[in-house]
């Protein structure tokens, strides 16, 4: 089946007389069992499995192309760190990781504190650099994690070369999917070990609930991944896991939606850039012929460029922060993926890196019209030049 059915088909009760049309949500901490030598109960206790979990866990599998969802289903965790942290635990003790110089700042800060406690070391690296990454994996390498498109420069990464060059030298690749979701772009397809989401982002998205996901195709990772969250401890709550899979079912028409729109935006706002008329010194967008890495999107990503855009104003911090303010439809808020449009200047977080531009803003767009969201951000662009303008 088609990505867009299985979205709304999949993960639902047997056509029976009087059976509801969605799963129910299970509230309990814990399952009935006995005969615990048998096969019997697989439950036992609720941090170790829920009902509710199962249709988001095999519907996110089947996405991302496992082959057999049922024996390597998806993990949700209680949020995309949770999954993301126990990824990076499957590096071995004391192994090196590369990470993207600009992946997702949490992430980074992640990997710096295991590294302060003995854990793991360190080194970033440029992953629009293939050559440049494959010469670091020349020395013994744990774990390359790759972002593609990354948070928040859009960099693209050229994942089956990356893939193909970790592994050759015995390292572990882990993909942060998030921005593309597995509609544009599935990972474990072009051979990734793990996949990792921030459920909070696309996949639920309404922008109320926080989860996250780790996939893997890898029978041995996935058992050490479902060790790491029942003893760890970071599961999803049954109401969290339903909101994501009613969420769900609305993917791809959000995405068709919000992708259509940001490239539109993405289009003007370069168009307006070069023709002087808004204060924009740069717009970044894997759909832009401009991008540097576009070539390599198009022929990577399969169902668009993505939902989010950058633009970096120009006057930098101070004038990108009353560009912000000045939104009235946008919503000054930090996180994508969401139906409704948000606006943020990444460097207001002391972790985002110094490569990133003062004045760039994030823009994750959603499924407003996309006139009344290029209006508002003309508007708020152009009160800064008026603020600006001598006299005034
Ligand atoms: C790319 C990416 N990965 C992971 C995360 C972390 O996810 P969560 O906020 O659900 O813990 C985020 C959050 O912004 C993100 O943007």
């Amino acid at each position: 089946m088609h990505p867009e059915t299985l979205l709304v088909s999949a993960a639902r009760p047997a056509h029976e007389p009087d059976a509801p049309v969605n799963e129910p949500v299970h509230f309990s901490s814990t399952f009935i069992g006995w005969e615990p030598d048998t096969a019997g109960p697989r439950r036992i206790y609720g941090r170790m499995s829920n009902p509710t979990w199962d249709g988001p866990e095999r519907l996110l599998a089947a996405l991302e192309g496992i082959a057999d969802p049922e024996t390597t289903p998806g993990l949700l965790f209680s949020s995309g760190m949770a999954a993301l942290a126990a990824a990076l635990h499957l590096a071995s003790a004391g192994g090196r990781v590369l990470l993207p110089q600009h992946a997702y700042q949490g992430l980074g800060s992640l990997a710096q504190q295991m590294q302060a406690e003995g854990r793991i070391t360190v080194e970033s690296v440029d992953i629009t650099d293939t050559s440049a990454v494959s010469r670091a994996l020349s020395d013994p390498t744990s774990l390359l994690w790759l972002e593609s498109p990354t948070n928040p420069m859009l960099e693209i990464a050229d994942l089956p070369a990356l893939i193909e060059a970790a592994h050759a030298a015995g390292a572990l690749v882990v993909v942060d999917n998030t921005f593309a979701t597995p509609l544009v772009q599935r990972p474990l397809t072009l051979g990734a070990d793990v996949v990792v989401h921030s459920v909070t982002k696309y996949l639920a998205g309404h922008s109320d609930v926080v989860l996250g996901a780790a996939l893997t195709g890898d029978p041995e990772l996935h058992a050490r991944l479902l060790r790491h969250r029942s003893l760890h401890g970071g599961i999803a709550g049954p109401m969290e896991s339903f909101l994501a899979l009613r969420g769900m079912r609305t993917l791809a028409l959000r995405i068709e939606r919000s992708q259509a729109t940001a490239a539109e935006l993405a289009r003007r706002a370069h168009q307006s850039a070069a023709q002087g008329n808004l204060p924009i010194a740069q717009v970044w967008y894997p759909g832009l012929p401009s991008h540097p890495q576009h070539e390599l999107a198009a022929a990577q990503m399969s169902g668009g460029f993505g939902s989010v855009l950058t633009l970096e104003v120009a006057g930098g911090a101070e004038a990108a922060d009353r560009v912000v303010q000045a939104l009235r439809l946008w919503v000054p808020a930090t996180s994508l993926g969401g139906v409704e449009s948000l606006a943020e200047r990444r460097r207001r977080f002391g972790a985002e890196p110094e490569t990133v531009p003062e004045g760039l803003i994030r823009l994750s767009v959603g499924i407003e019209h996309v006139e009344d969201l290029w209006e508002d951000l003309q508007q708020a662009l152009r009160a800064v030049t008026a603020s600006a303008s001598p006299g005034r």
